[in-house]
């Protein structure tokens, strides 16, 4: 992988700056973390310097849960290339026909039927729209701190930070408080078409839920005929251990999104997996719905790889083998920094730390950095941090990521101060 000196990489960030996103530029300049990712392999990435190397624990939300590069899927998607493309969305196809298959024979109940697309937002705009059409009714609750995407109807149900800037309609969409099933019971109505909400929050910081929450939901949903939707974007894949974050709620939704980890980082690719019933709406016209490069067959064979490494009972086994480490490790963290770590959220390896206060989420990010783990904080709750390592880790390599949070934690103290007095990223970490 080429290597770029220091004016080469002045030049590459003045291009971003001037033709893809100023403010960007500006905000890792601020942050004094203008990192440009080079060379990239397992658990790791580096700069295009070739010097400033960071453990990925924060995996793109799930996209590199195998890991970057891994060898077999590049195998796979090389192989793809010999003798196929993206395929023809209107025709029949051997491989979306076999990865929906195996999708169906990983899924509990009557999850028979996939629709395929190529981003999550692509993937819960279908869901909102099988449940509006089947159910003829318009409504939909969401729940604070969730995120679902950018696109159209995703966004509708997300933050105001990310749609007001849009002037986006949202009357359709009640927000509810998650895990409050008072809240939840006062929102629904004969007119809910759907429910939607993540197993495990993750951009709130990996928030779990209570079990006797999550199935109850399921049950009041079941008797107002509201469609369940949970989106699985980040805790699908084995991330929790199992491979669907709901089996540890002993609930069936009426749909599934995935996305992110399907792609195995290398081809994208995002599924909506629907109960045999609502796929009815497709029945009268089938072509009501089309994703060009949705399923593409290159795209399946690769997803198929990605879900035959992820779902064999050793790799599961493997997950839940590190998360026990790390919650282990966490403990003595703990124990060590009382007044900077307040707790910690961890279904498998989808982890959080959450700090004593706000400002330490994006200094914890910084810290890291600056230690070499990438780790972002929580955008709907600055005081979390994101912990989301590769599944690929190895023993040796939870005890790096521990002993480097720990370094990193005992700089927050100092950086505390500094940005106290001095009132801005770029002053102190510059
Ligand atoms: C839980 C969740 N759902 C949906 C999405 C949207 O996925 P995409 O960015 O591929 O549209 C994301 C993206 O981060 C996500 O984290």
């Amino acid at each position: 992988m080429q290597t770029y000196d220091k004016n080469e990489k002045s030049h590459i960030i003045s291009d971003f700056r001037h033709h893809v996103s100023t403010a960007k530029a500006d905000v890792f300049e601020e942050y004094g973390m203008e990192f440009i990712m080079g060379r990239r392999e397992g658990c790791y990435i580096w700069d295009i310097d070739g010097k400033k190397k960071l453990f990925n624990c924060h995996s793109n939300g799930g996209v590199f849960n195998l890991g970057h590069r891994h060898p077999e899927i590049i195998k796979t998607l090389l192989k793809a290339t010999e003798s196929l493309d993206i395929g023809n969305h209107h025709f029949i196809s051997v491989q979306r026909a076999k990865l929906a298959k195996k999708l169906a024979s990983m899924m509990p109940g009557d999850l028979n039927y996939t629709v395929f697309g190529v981003s999550g937002g692509e993937a819960i705009d279908l869901a909102l729209k099988v449940a509006q059409g089947h159910t003829k009714r318009n409504e939909v609750i969401s729940t604070i701190g969730g995120y679902h995407g950018h696109t159209g109807l995703a966004l509708a149900t997300g933050d105001a930070q990310y749609r007001e800037p849009f002037g986006l309609d949202t009357s359709h969409v009640k927000r509810v408080q998650f895990n409050e099933i008072q809240a939840f019971k006062d929102a629904l109505s004969p007119h809910t078409a759907a429910v939607i909400m993540e197993t495990v929050q993750s951009t709130a910081g990996i928030i779990i839920p209570e079990k006797t929450y999550m199935q109850e939901v399921r049950n009041l949903c079941t008797e107002n005929r509201t469609l369940l939707i949970i989106d699985e974007v980040q805790a699908g894949l084995g991330r929790t251990g199992k491979n669907w974050a709901f089996e540890h709620f002993d609930i069936i939704p009426d749909m599934v999104v995935l996305g992110k980890g399907l792609s195995g980082g290398l081809y994208p690719m995002s599924a909506t997996v629907i109960r045999e019933p609502f796929m009815k709406i497709f029945n009268e016209n089938p072509f009501i719905h089309i994703s060009t490069f949705g399923g593409s067959e290159i795209g399946s064979e690769v997803t198929l790889n990605v879900l035959d490494i992820s779902s064999d009972p050793n790799f599961l086994n493997h997950v839940n083998e590190m998360a026990a480490l790390f919650s282990h490790g966490f403990e003595t963290l703990q124990k060590k920094h009382p007044d900077l770590i307040h707790s910690f959220n961890q279904l498998g390896l989808m982890m959080g730390i959450k700090f004593t206060h706000n400002d330490l989420g994006p200094l914890f990010t910084k810290a890291a950095y600056e230690s070499g783990i990438w780790s972002i904080y929580a955008n709907n709750d600055k005081s979390i941090c994101q912990l989301m390592p590769p599944l690929i880790i190895t023993k040796l390599q939870v005890e790096e990521v521990l002993e480097t949070m720990d370094k990193a934690i005992g700089k927050l103290k100092y950086y505390q101060v500094a940005l106290k007095a001095k009132k801005a990223f770029k002053s102190i970490f510059s």
